[in-house]
């Protein structure tokens, strides 16, 4: 969603703001804007629409300064246009902030503000809180500079309802820039004789790896010698300096068209880095340390939650299969935005895990909190280190999957699904699975990263296939047991980028409505492994084409009677029943990639969508 950038140095500000925006792309965003305090006073420009629009009207004004601060502006409140865009000023026009959350009582504050005489330029909430933070800036009688500005800071965020990342800059206060964060992201990137402030580490990283990452409630200034984090109520906060693990070129596109089919095309290797380290051969088991519980632990669990949002709901989804089959441990599935919302019983032998690539949703991040609340031992299944949920959680693991761009998730499913296996191997050994049982898991699931690479090389046929659908007014996507949540990632990937309506069904439930739907423009896609329900699949397949429906088929290579009934058959690398989601799903994510790019859409930033969803 929203995404900040600010930097106060001895360089030229708006270059850098510029080029954080951009590597801020990813997150989704309908407008931007920079503003810089030089000589001049202070100097901003938004605009609607890309980066691009706002590079060449910054071009145009040449705003200067050593110090500045921008945004990428997902709409919540008001339409995208230039107006609405931030930096917003205060009612003096001398004060700016941006702002990522929701201020949710603005409508009053904002009516309190125009019978005081404020006027408003934008429909957002956010200018509500430019306009406090400045009134008390304005009221205030102390004599030092920054931490007048600190005060007003505070004192405007105690009046305001919601969740915020701010960044705040005063015309008169060239050599400070001060942040806050509830419920929104925040880092402080840390540089010689600058320093820079951020949603997001990819902001920063071709400038500095070691970041502070903010709690809430943290109040931050940061000046180019140095920075200092308090509580509001002016407590020293506890600051932990943190290394980046990856670097601006593992953020960067390479020789690939888009970041979706790079991060595609990584799978075998974000699997490796999944399992790397916690496959024991001796114990026949996996090896997770940062689960923080000991096997007499383990054991006594009787109940797992999992939840999360969107694709990592789907990956929790497999994961329910996995544990209950593998380690016989009851296991529910819960969509993190209902779960926060229900009153969940839980038990002293109840184990909760959130399943997040940002590490930020926040439903999910909610999810986690109500469980910690009941007391449930609650456990992050993260890739962005150092993420809230990451440093919130009571332990976890880390999917290690590396920078994912992309606005629609790939690579990290497959490892958040790897490391539902990993748990599944783990819980199994526990229970009753024997160390053969054992051994033979990580057999196959060492095998996984070299099938993948038999996948991938079919990357021109399945364009081919995805090139002759790629008009087709809707899609079908059927799957049976672990392979249904595989059938929902399918659609979910379908919608994200073609924007052609997609839905995902057990094969078994087109009889119950869904084959009204079936004619010759919308094609079904089955994944049909070689499995105990194969022939029922084939089934499915037999009643979709007797109605004329076109088929896709996924299947195992060797299962080559699938031609007699279509000729758009992919084949996967054979494996055991419980790794086939890992595998059907990367033909899936190549199938909307290819179809997208035919239908000329923006595959890395589909219209309406944010990567990390920090707003209820
Ligand atoms: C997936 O393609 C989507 N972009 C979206 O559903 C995503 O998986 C969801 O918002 C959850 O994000 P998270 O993993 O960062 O929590």
């Amino acid at each position: 969603m929203c995404g900040i950038v600010g930097y106060i140095g001895n360089r030229q500000a708006s270059s850098i703001l510029l080029d954080g925006l951009r590597r801020l792309e990813y997150r989704g965003y309908d407008s931007a804007g920079v503003a810089l305090c030089g000589a001049g006073g202070l100097q901003t420009v938004k605009k609607a629409g890309r980066i691009a629009n706002l590079g060449a009207a910054v071009e145009l004004a040449k705003p200067e300064g050593t110090v500045g601060i921008s945004h990428t502006r997902w709409a919540t409140h008001g339409a995208a246009t230039d107006e609405n865009a931030h930096p917003h000023a205060d009612q003096g026009g001398k004060l700016v902030v941006v702002h990522n959350g929701v201020i949710e009582n603005y409508q009053p504050l904002r009516d309190q503000l125009i019978a005081k005489g404020h006027s408003f330029h934008s429909q957002t909430d956010t200018e509500v809180l430019s306009h406090l933070i400045g009134a008390y800036f304005d009221e205030s009688t102390e004599k030092d500079g920054t931490q007048r500005l600190v005060d007003a800071v505070k004192l405007a965020l105690a009046s305001v309802k919601g969740t915020y990342g701010i960044a705040v800059m005063h015309a008169s206060l060239p050599d400070v820039i001060v942040g806050a964060r509830l419920g929104s992201p925040l880092i402080i990137g840390l540089g010689k004789g600058e320093h820079f402030l951020a949603s997001d580490v990819a902001a920063v990283v071709s400038h500095t790896r070691d970041v502070v990452y903010l709690n809430d409630y943290d109040i931050v200034t940061i000046t180019r010698d140095g920075y200092d984090v308090q509580s509001h109520q002016g407590v020293p906060a506890q600051v932990k300096i943190s290394r980046v693990e990856f670097s601006a070129d593992d953020a960067e596109m390479g020789e690939f068209p888009h970041f979706m089919l790079k991060e595609i095309f990584e799978q075998p290797n974000s699997l490796r880095n999944a399992m790397r380290g916690r496959l024991s051969r001796d114990e026949c088991t996996a090896v997770m340390g940062g689960l923080n519980m000991t096997p007499k632990e383990l054991v006594q669990i009787d109940r797992i939650i999992l939840a999360g949002c969107g694709t990592a709901y789907h990956a929790a989804m497999v994961g329910e299969y996995l544990i209950e089959s593998l380690a016989r441990v009851p296991t529910e599935v819960e969509i993190a935005s209902e779960f926060r919302y229900r009153n969940v019983p839980a038990n002293k032998n109840t184990l909760q895990f959130v399943l997040s690539q940002s590490g930020e949703t926040i439903d999910t991040l909610a999810a986690m909190r109500e469980g910690q609340r009941k007391g449930i031992h609650c456990l992050g299944i993260v890739n962005t280190v150092g993420s809230t949920i990451a440093r919130e959680s009571d332990g976890g693991v880390y999917i290690h999957a590396g920078p994912e761009i992309g606005v629609a998730a790939t690579k990290t499913f497959t490892s958040q699904v790897t490391i539902m296996t990993l748990l599944s191997l783990l819980l199994g050994r526990i229970h009753h699975l024997s160390s053969v049982d054992g051994l033979e898991m990580i057999d196959e699931l060492e095998a996984l990263p070299d099938k993948i690479v038999t996948i991938l090389k079919q990357a021109e046929k399945i364009k081919a296939i995805a090139e002759k659908h790629c008009n087709a007014e809707g899609m079908l996507f059927m799957g049976r047991q672990a392979n249904y949540p595989v059938a929902l990632e399918g659609a979910l990937k379908m919608k994200e980028i073609s924007y052609i309506y997609a839905s995902g069904h057990p094969s078994a439930e087109l009889k119950h409505g869904v084959i009204a739907l079936v004619k010759p423009d919308l094609p079904s896609v089955f994944i049909a492994p070689d499995d105990a329900v194969f022939d029922k699949n084939v089934s499915n397949i037999e009643e979709v084409l007797a109605r004329k429906g076109p088929v896709i088929a996924v299947t195992t290579e060797g299962r080559t009677e699938l031609e007699r009934l279509t000729e758009d058959v992919i084949y996967v690398p054979d494996c055991p029943s419980y790794l086939t989601p890992i595998l059907n799903v990367i033909p899936l994510q190549l199938l909307s990639y290819y179809t997208a790019v035919a239908r000329g859409c923006d595959v890395d930033k589909p219209r309406n969508l944010a990567k990390s969803v920090t707003v209820e």
